[in-house]
């Protein structure tokens, strides 16, 4: 028989014991939530948003179906998606006022943090939170589907000391980005293929950025909220930062001869190589070998990128070398090389990713705020007990 003391002291250390056989680091494997979005098979290179096959949504479908597809759950009519596309085009536009803030941003500073303090600043304009009118809802998510490109391209004009482009009413939603990016109406097929990268990027299941998301809504607060939060965490390095970095890598690679010291001496290092690996993917991203496909019809068009010769032979020694390990192509492999010869600057990879992974971040929003209990996870102590306070003097 034990004490009380000596029971209550078992059950508490029980207590501990199962929560620290429980705890994950980075929570690999732990279902946060519930949902219905998006679905990955990491084993057989699986991806569905509301169970249709990406590549299915790549060949035949546009960003801006998809978005509502995520949000709304079902494909919309041709009557849904007219009207959606005209609300949109109807909000492209950003307030003066924000615009005026925007060009007080260092010029230096990076445009994923313009966005996220951008993002946030929609939430001073648009204060009214009414989370549990559908109207509401539909305003938010047009709003910031609408605006978030703009500011992208409103601070890349902006830090150069130019004036940001308005939208055009008459071009399509990613024809009308590469225009107020660049000023001039862009080719068809660039235009397409820029639509479909924005596709593949709208929404990947419970990553940071989403989680992230998901915790901010958990709160009640309002969608800006949500959104800023989960841009700060895409632009990492770990996470959508990754994209900007192949680049740098390819280039500093240099040749395709280089390729195999450069393996060897990162595998020696125990250095991560851009581009590869995934928590979820054992084998190549889906999504990886669309976007090399699109790469591929853009070189055809608008020539050859001599990079794309050395991210060939570094995919073929790194699946030789930790293709055992699971370790392949992800998505930000070959999304910068498309996005490059979309003529879009390099720092601006990462918030070109944050355009389209709004569409994922809302949805999650939506379903979150619709079945809410706010998150408050535990934690597992590894601090002292029974410490004292020291007087400074004795320190
Ligand atoms: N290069 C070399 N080795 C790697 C890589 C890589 N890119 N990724 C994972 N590994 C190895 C790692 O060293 C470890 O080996 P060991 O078990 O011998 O110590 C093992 O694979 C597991 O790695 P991990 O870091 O524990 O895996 P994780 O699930 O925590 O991290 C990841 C996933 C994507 C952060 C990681 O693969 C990585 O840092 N990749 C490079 C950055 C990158 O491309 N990020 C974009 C991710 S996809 C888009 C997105 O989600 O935003």
């Amino acid at each position: 028989m034990y004490s009380d003391t000596e029971e209550i002291s078992r059950s508490v250390k029980d207590t501990a014991m199962s929560i620290a056989c429980e705890y994950k680091s980075g929570l690999e494997g732990i279902p946060a939530s519930q949902s219905s979005i998006s679905y990955i098979d990491g084993h057989k290179g699986v991806l569905e948003y509301r169970g249709i096959p990406i590549e299915e949504l790549a060949d035949r479908s546009t960003f801006i179906e998809t978005t509502y597809l995520l949000i709304w759950g079902h494909l919309p009519s041709a009557a849904e998606v007219d009207a959606f596309e005209y609300e949109i085009s109807h909000h492209r536009r950003i307030k003066y006022k924000i615009r005026r803030m925007m060009e007080y941003f260092p010029e230096t500073g990076h445009p994923m943090d313009a966005l996220q303090s951008s993002a946030a600043a929609l939430g001073l304009f648009y204060a009214r939170r009414a989370l549990d009118d559908p109207q509401y809802i539909r305003s938010a998510v047009v709003r910031l589907i609408a605006k978030i490109p703009s500011m992208v391209a409103a601070f890349n004009l902006m830090r150069k000391g130019n004036d940001a482009v308005m939208p055009r009413d008459d071009l399509d939603y990613a024809a009308n980005f590469l225009y107020m990016l660049t000023e001039s109406e862009p080719d068809p097929l660039a235009a397409r293929v820029f639509d479909v990268s924005l596709i593949l990027h709208a929404e990947h299941t419970m990553n940071a950025s989403t989680f992230s998301a998901r915790v901010t809504a958990s709160t009640l607060t309002d969608p800006y909220a949500v959104i800023a939060s989960a841009v700060g965490t895409l632009a990492g390095p770990l996470h959508g930062g990754a994209n900007e970095e192949v680049l740098d890598m390819l280039e500093k690679i240099g040749s395709v001869e280089n390729v195999r010291p450069f393996v060897e001496d990162c595998i020696a290092r125990k250095a991560k190589i851009m581009g590869f690996g995934h928590r979820v993917y054992k084998v190549k991203d889906p999504r990886a070998n669309i976007l090399q496909s699109l790469a591929e019809k853009l070189f055809d068009k608008f020539g050859h990128d001599k990079y794309y010769a050395i991210a060939l032979e570094l995919e073929k020694q790194i699946s030789e070398k930790l293709g055992p390990k699971g370790i392949y192509p992800n998505m930000d492999f070959y999304s910068g090389l498309v996005y490059r010869k979309l003529g879009i600057p390099r720092d601006l990879f990462t918030p070109v990713f944050a355009i389209a992974r709004v569409a994922g971040w809302l949805a999650h929003w939506k379903e979150q705020i619709g079945e809410n209990r706010i998150y408050r996870p535990t934690q597992v102590y590894t601090g002292e007990h029974n410490m004292h306070y020291i007087p400074i003097d004795k320190r």
